[in-house]
């Protein structure tokens, strides 16, 4: 019944050491400050020009919108959603349903970069974010009876919302959602499922596609 949603390759990296003597990023590196280590193509822009995959990378503004959407939706607050972001230097992380995502940008690159650094976020009694220790086809493999469904302006489109989901308590929907802002999804990101759907003639933002799948879900379910 939860929704599971994972968001993929998503922009989220410290910052790479082959750029970190470039002056756009020496001149916003502040050791004390976590939110300066993390990559964002706002202020690193002319030092990512050579970067492999560059179109993906330095993008945490997308996570954050992402998350703010998916954390704040009625299926999270029912606590019917399991959410995973996987990042572009393959690592997996599980957010607690509880979490609250600061909505301020810098605190929140702030978190990302003490998670990539510490390995996890925690509190005395709780894991607010946790590494999944794997890759996606294992975290995958987790769940019983997974439909997993790749969501991409290329796929195939579904005109009426309830063709993508039908109440069935026994099925786990696994649904993966770019975290990136163009570009298209890896070989190993495809190869995750058969089934690539799009819900609009248009590409859309991740975090527009993020709420309105989510909000898909929830009205299967008539969850308000
Ligand atoms: C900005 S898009 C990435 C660009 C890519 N060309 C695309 O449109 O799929 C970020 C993510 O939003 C989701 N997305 C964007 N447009 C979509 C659509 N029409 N239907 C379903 N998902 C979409 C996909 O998961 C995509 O990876």
């Amino acid at each position: 019944m939860p929704l599971i949603l994972i968001l993929v390759e998503c922009g989220i990296e410290l910052l790479p050491k082959v750029i970190r003597n470039h002056p756009a990023v020496k001149k916003n590196l502040s050791s004390g400050i976590y939110s300066s280590q993390l990559l964002d193509n706002a202020l690193h822009f002319s030092a990512m020009k050579n970067l492999k995959n560059r179109d993906k990378r330095g993008r945490p503004d997308i996570i954050h919108s992402c998350l703010l959407n998916a954390l704040g939706s009625p299926l999270n607050k029912n606590g019917n959603l399991i959410l995973y972001i996987h990042t572009i230097n393959n690592k997996i992380f599980e957010f607690n349903p509880k979490i609250r995502i600061a909505r301020n940008f810098n605190r929140f690159k702030g978190l990302m970069a003490k998670l990539l650094i510490d390995g996890s976020i925690e509190t005395e009694n709780s894991k607010l974010i946790a590494p999944f220790k794997g890759n996606l086809k294992e975290l995958i493999s987790k769940f019983e009876n997974p439909e997993v469904y790749l969501f991409s302006s290329k796929g195939k489109l579904i005109d009426n919302h309830k063709e993508l989901f039908v109440e069935d308590l026994a099925k786990n929907y696994i649904i993966i959602i770019g975290g990136f802002q163009k570009s298209s999804f890896s070989e190993d990101i495809v190869n995750l499922s058969e089934n690539s759907f799009s819900i609009s003639k248009h590409s859309l933002d991740a975090w527009v596609a993020t709420n309105r799948i989510i909000t898909y879900y929830e009205l299967t379910y008539r969850i308000l």
